[in-house]
């Protein structure tokens, strides 16, 4: 396969000069195979197929690196050699997120009738509190490997707050866009750490479309859209879920998985990082069955899996999980493809279902999550009862965002137990004791 000269955009233009983003060797077109120098790009000029990371990955002794990501940081930075960042990041100025809690949870299972082990990968202690900080994390070694200045995003919430406190981490400017309407504790993470955030009058697929138009502007002239030019290295920081669940199970690939959608990025790249898992022998090949979740009101990839379609029709999101709440997934298909080729299933839940599941996880295992969280547990539970997952299979269920952020979504039904006096007649009066 030849080589081509990257397409240019002007804000690709910052630099042009090899970079050392460790492993990584090219970008290769997910669609075509045509191969690309590394660069801030991200279609593929030949077919406009999405561009991925080729590596050069450490073959040959899978117990050398086994042993050298055990004794790493606790951090995604353990898993460098596998990722498309120098050597030294670790020693870099970043937010180190990762190696967040697997915890077995044997109360949820009982709840869910599950026999086989369930466990919750919960990445609501991130440092700005949900899975995006991974994904920042890598684009960011991307961004200072080009050379680029500001640090910019279009997100559904979680990602402008991750973009925001790793760009004020690394002494770069950020500027991050966000529809305007989404929730006070989103918008609050989003602003807090000083950089320009944006929202726009529209939904997040507006967004989106803006920020496509901003790269081809002189206005965005030195600015890297983790999500947009910068995606093929952004979207690698996902395939660390799929790392630390199996390093944390000890080096064994669970049976089932249930990953949120909005995109669809994070799910096909855990995939993928499964897979490599495999291909560098660090654990045994194993059938794994992956399950994608989405809200009901905004279900275009579930819709799509239970029509036996292989295209994506856009909807217009209408849900309390606004972080999922992305009409037009860029990776849909490929989630398709992966819940098809594994054996798993796309399923939907309505924003009752989701409140319910997000306060069953907070009671069975203490974990409050976001309406995220609320999506994977309660489309677990569907997916049992229909008889569709297994229960007496492993089940990993993931928490991609902490509850704190979408206080919303459960205040109007949670609150005091009771409020009284504060003597002993009135606690006696209420019942509690
Ligand atoms: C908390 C949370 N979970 C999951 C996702 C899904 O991400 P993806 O776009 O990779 O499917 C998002 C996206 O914003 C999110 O904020
Ligand atoms: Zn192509």
């Amino acid at each position: 396969m030849s080589v081509l000269s990257a397409p240019t955009t002007p804000a690709s233009a910052a630099s042009t000069a090899p970079v050392d983003l460790g492993p990584a060797s090219a970008l290769s077109c997910r669609e075509c195979g045509q191969r690309y120098p590394l660069g801030p790009i991200f279609a593929c000029a030949e077919c406009f197929g999405p561009l991925e990371i080729a590596y050069d990955l450490p073959t040959g002794d899978p117990e050398g690196l086994r042993s050298r990501i055990e004794a790493g940081p606790a951090s995604i930075w353990r898993y460098a050699e596998l990722l498309p960042v120098p050597a030294d990041v670790a020693t870099k100025p970043n937010l180190n997120p990762g190696w967040t809690p697997l915890v077995r949870a044997d109360r949820l299972a009982a709840e869910l009738g599950v026999t086989g082990g369930l466990w919750v990968k919960d990445d609501s202690g991130n440092p700005t509190h949900s899975f995006k900080d991974r994904v920042v994390a890598n684009a960011l070694e991307a961004a200072r490997a080009f050379g680029f200045t500001t640090l910019s995003c279009s997100s559904t919430g979680n990602l402008a707050g991750a973009v925001g406190a790793a760009a004020a981490r690394a002494g770069l400017r950020s500027c991050v866009f966000i529809p305007h309407d989404l929730e006070q504790g989103k918008v609050v993470m989003a602003a807090v750490y000083g950089g320009d955030l944006v929202g726009i009058e529209g939904s997040y697929d507006d967004v989106n479309r803006f920020c496509s138009e901003l790269i081809g502007d002189p206005a965005g002239e030195g600015w890297g859209f983790v999500n947009v030019n910068l995606r093929p290295y952004y979207a690698e920081g996902s395939k660390t879920l799929a790392f630390e669940i199996c390093e944390q199970l000890g080096w064994r690939i669970p049976d089932q998985l249930v990953i949120p959608i909005a995109s669809g990025s994070q799910l096909t790249k855990i995939d993928k990082g499964l897979r490599e898992l495999i291909s560098l022998g660090l654990v045994e090949d194993r059938p794994y069955r992956i399950f994608g979740a989405q809200a009901e009101g905004c279900s275009p990839v579930s819709r799509a899996f239970k029509d036996g379609h292989e295209v994506i029709r856009p909807v217009k999101p209408d849900t309390i999980a606004k972080s999922l709440a992305i009409g037009n997934p860029a990776d849909g298909p490929y989630v398709l493809d992966i819940a098809r080729r594994t054996g798993g299933a796309v399923e939907d839940v309505t924003d009752g279902q989701v409140v319910d599941a997000i306060k069953l996880l907070a009671r069975t295992e203490g974990i409050f999550a976001e309406t995220a969280g609320g999506v994977t547990v309660g489309v677990t539970r569907k997916l049992i009862e229909s008889g569709v997952l297994d229960p007496t299979l492993s089940t990993v269920v993931l928490n991609t965002g902490d509850g704190l952020k979408t206080l919303d979504a459960v205040a109007p039904t949670t609150g005091p137990t009771a409020v009284i006096r504060p003597d002993l007649d009135a606690f006696r009066e209420a019942g509690l004791a």
